[in-house]
């Protein structure tokens, strides 16, 4: 079966204007803390977490660190087997985290994580995911910044690839199967 690209679902103009948003919440409920860990899930979510961050203001104290999992492999279905390549720089223990995520699908990625990172004692634990395939959750998780709820199809673009193409694409677009 080969891939070719389809239509664009969400446009770099509709995706900055949504970070902006998004890194707006975030700043105001960091409220009086002024103090984050933003936790990058590579690779797809580094290229939203960069967008991201650079939207935060300055006089907020941001971290930025990044873990390697895997549940994909190169096949389009999770595995829902959570693989750690490598882990966090710096401990997390007391430090209020947000774990950023390209995409949230059966959900099993996220909730593996999230129980792995509450066990390091951080004092509060939140999720922000740009993409959000709610229609495939096959368990509960809380997000709490979302950037776009949508449907069941495959996408790549912006950090989303397929069997590793197509990431660097500034758009997201479907990918049609043929
Ligand atoms: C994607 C995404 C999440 C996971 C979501 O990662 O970044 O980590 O799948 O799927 P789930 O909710 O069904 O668990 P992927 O394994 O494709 O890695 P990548 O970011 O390196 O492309």
């Amino acid at each position: 079966m080969g891939y070719k690209l389809g239509e664009v679902i969400l446009s770099r103009d509709t995706i900055a204007r949504r970070v902006k948003e998004l890194a707006s919440d975030i700043a105001n409920d960091a409220g009086k803390d002024k103090s984050l860990v933003i936790v990058g899930i590579l690779t797809g979510a580094a290229f939203f977490l960069t967008d991201l961050v650079r939207e935060l203001p300055e006089e907020l104290d941001v971290r930025v660190d990044f873990m390697s999992v895997a549940s994909y492999g190169d096949d389009t279905k999770s595995s829902g087997v959570v693989r750690i390549f490598h882990d966090l720089k710096s401990s997390i223990e007391g430090k209020n985290v947000i774990v950023v995520e390209d995409i949230v699908d059966s959900g099993l990625t996220l909730s593996h994580l999230l129980e792995l990172l509450k066990s390091r004692d951080p004092t509060s634990l939140k999720v922000c995911v740009l993409l959000d395939k709610y229609e495939r959750r096959k368990t509960e998780v809380k997000v709490d910044y979302c950037g776009f709820r949508i449907p069941d199809k495959f996408v790549v673009g912006y950090g989303l690839d397929c069997a590793g193409m197509w990431r660097h694409l500034k758009d997201i677009k479907y990918v049609i199967e043929e």
